[in-house]
């Protein structure tokens, strides 16, 4: 029987999926110390099979080191198979050496992951540009599974949206517009993206269907200043769309962020509990089981 370990980012996330498994919860406590420090307990005695749930939002370096303490302690007490959900990977930014002498990130922060020894690391959405393929940087075990078209999905139901176009604020988004489209039936797009500062970003669109009398959902990745969510959905109106819902699988949220997105007249703006948010309206709990129960 396998225990699913709630680490501190994704309390709602594991619970979801130990309900929907059937499987045991095991919380983790973490505090801190004085120094920063972390001081990482689990609350419950593990069989021989584990999963351990931690988004890598918020707090990327804390909720790293939590990860690795749970799973050595996971090992320490005999737990043969252990996987990781990780629904969002941080790290993944910074993913080529632009300027002499820096990190790349991606890569070393990919290797300690794919260094735990995990049978499986789940992840959604991953943040993939110059790298495509997520095993360079994960290794064979890795998962990324989408959760485009289940927010596509949500938004065009909720909202009763009519004959609507899915858009992708950028090239790099056409990834996520098609998978959100296809299902749905509908016609998606792109817009040009050119970024002038890590606030500001300007869009052009390019073979835009007419979107007069039809609604609009914008689909990304990462929704983190907001900039570029503001600017595709004030892009959308300015082109006579009807309604216009923004929705983005990880919501890092940055102070200000849907004030932007709801600034730009945004209907909704809604996101997935990859990381937990007052915008988590979706769940990848489903995904994430199917996942982990395939071979
Ligand atoms: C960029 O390539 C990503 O896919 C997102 O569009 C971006 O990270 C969003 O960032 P922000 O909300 O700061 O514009």
């Amino acid at each position: 029987m396998v225990d699913i370990v709630a680490c501190t980012n994704s309390q709602i996330l594991a619970s979801r999926i130990a309900g929907a498994l059937g499987a045991r919860l095991i919380p983790v406590e973490r505090k801190v110390f004085p120094d920063g420090e972390l001081y990482v307990r689990l609350l419950g005695e593990p069989g021989d099979e584990a999963v351990v749930v931690q988004s890598l939002s918020p707090k990327p370096n804390d909720a790293l080191v939590e990860l690795i303490l749970v799973s050595e302690t996971l090992r320490d007490l005999g737990v043969g198979r252990i996987a990781a959900v990780i629904p969002y990977m941080a790290y993944l930014r910074q993913d080529t050496r632009f300027n002499p002498g820096e990190a790349v990130s991606a890569e070393i922060i990919g290797r300690l992951v794919r260094s735990m020894g995990y049978y499986k690391i789940v992840t959604v959405d991953m943040h993939l540009h110059r790298v495509r393929d997520p095993s360079m940087l994960l290794g064979p075990a890795v998962r990324n599974l989408s959760a485009a078209s289940i927010l596509a999905e949500y938004a065009v139901k909720t909202h009763n949206l009519r004959n609507p176009v899915i858009i992708g604020p950028d090239e790099e988004a056409e990834q996520w517009a098609k998978k959100a489209a296809e299902p749905l039936g509908a016609e998606y797009t792109v817009f040009e993206k050119k970024r002038i500062s890590p606030e500001e970003v300007i869009l052009k669109p390019r073979g835009l269907p007419d979107l007069k009398n039809r609604d609009v959902v914008i689909v990304d990745d990462i929704i983190s200043t907001g900039g570029t969510m503001a600017k595709a959905v004030a892009e959308a109106y300015k082109n006579k769309a009807g309604r216009v819902v923004a929705a983005a699988t990880h919501a890092v949220l940055a102070p200000g962020a849907l004030g932007r997105i709801y600034g730009a007249g945004a209907v909704d703006v809604v996101a997935t509990d990859t990381i937990e948010s007052p915008i988590s309206m979706v769940s990848v709990a489903r995904l994430i089981v199917e996942e982990l129960k395939r071979p």
